[in-house]
């Protein structure tokens, strides 16, 4: 009884908040209806052959034997993240938690986020899906060492409990000078911003994860994604998107396994 009449003072919030807040409130029936068409429609599970995190650094690049040696260099980022997490207060959803705590990019994805920006030295990233910021604090951490490059990242904010300060709030603050954040959803504002910029090195898609939006974000940013750069997508077994796109571009993925208990996948393509 307890536990239904607090999930109806939940909704009741969320139709208050969308009453004083119609632009969010529009956005929150957008996203309920994707989602709502993701669960109708049954997806056909598409057969994949996922690579580890080491396997798939080979693939790209060949065998590197600087691999391990690199990652000592994020053991300090690590121990950041994890004092972060630690000390993050309050109960989920709220202004101080606006997130999950294990929403996050999981497992090998951070690593292999900052060893293949260590790698490609790129001039210019787009991420969607901020979160408290952990994908893109190891992007940044490479940027850093590399001396080069930008990110910029793309969350939205029209749930009741989000706040614009709670977006990357876990990134360190000394990484923060090659970090530029946009707010908005991506139907709104992804388009518009590959417009405005040179061509981009790499794309990662992490935010929501419905059929559409997956779709839409690959289909939009392939375009702008220089000759052998990368398209990446977080959960890529969320639903048929990433395997729709691959094909009708004709591009084989590397599929790497993020994280062995959560049966989490990153889907990587080169352009
Ligand atoms: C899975 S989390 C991102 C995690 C982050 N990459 C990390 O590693 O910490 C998803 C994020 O996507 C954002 N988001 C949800 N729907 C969105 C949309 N339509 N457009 C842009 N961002 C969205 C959420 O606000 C949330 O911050």
């Amino acid at each position: 009884m307890y536990q239904l009449l607090k999930k109806l003072s939940f909704y009741l919030s969320l139709i208050k908040f969308s009453l004083i807040h119609p632009k969010s409130g529009l956005d929150l029936i957008n996203e309920a209806n994707q989602v709502s068409d993701d669960i109708k429609h049954e997806f056909k599970k598409f057969e994949f052959k996922p690579v580890s995190f080491s396997q798939a650094l080979n693939l790209i690049f060949g065998k590197n034997e600087e691999i391990k040696d690199e990652l000592t260099k994020i053991d300090d980022l690590e121990k950041h993240l994890k004092y972060f997490f630690e000390n993050i207060s309050g109960e989920y959803p709220s202004i101080e938690k606006p997130y999950p705590v294990d929403y996050s990019i999981v497992g090998e994805s951070g690593p292999f986020l900052y060893r293949l920006c260590k790698l490609v030295k790129p001039e210019l990233i787009v991420e969607t899906g901020v979160a408290y910021g952990i994908s893109s604090s190891y992007i940044l951490k490479a940027l850093d060492e590399n001396n080069k490059g930008k990110l910029i990242s793309i969350d939205s904010i029209f749930r009741p409990w989000q706040s614009k300060e709670m977006i990357g709030s876990a990134i360190p603050k000394n990484l923060r000078n090659r970090w530029e954040l946009k707010i908005g959803t991506s139907e709104k504002i992804l388009k518009k911003t590959l417009t405005t910029l040179p061509s981009i090195d790499i794309f990662l898609h992490d935010s929501l994860h419905t059929y559409k939006n997956m779709h839409y974000e690959f289909k939009t940013s392939w375009p702008f994604i220089k000759e052998n750069g990368f398209l990446l997508s977080d959960d890529i077994s969320s639903n048929n998107a990433f395997s729709d796109f691959y094909k009708s571009i004709k591009k084989e993925p590397i599929i790497m396994l993020q994280n062995q208990n959560s049966q989490s996948y990153l889907g990587i393509l080169r352009k």
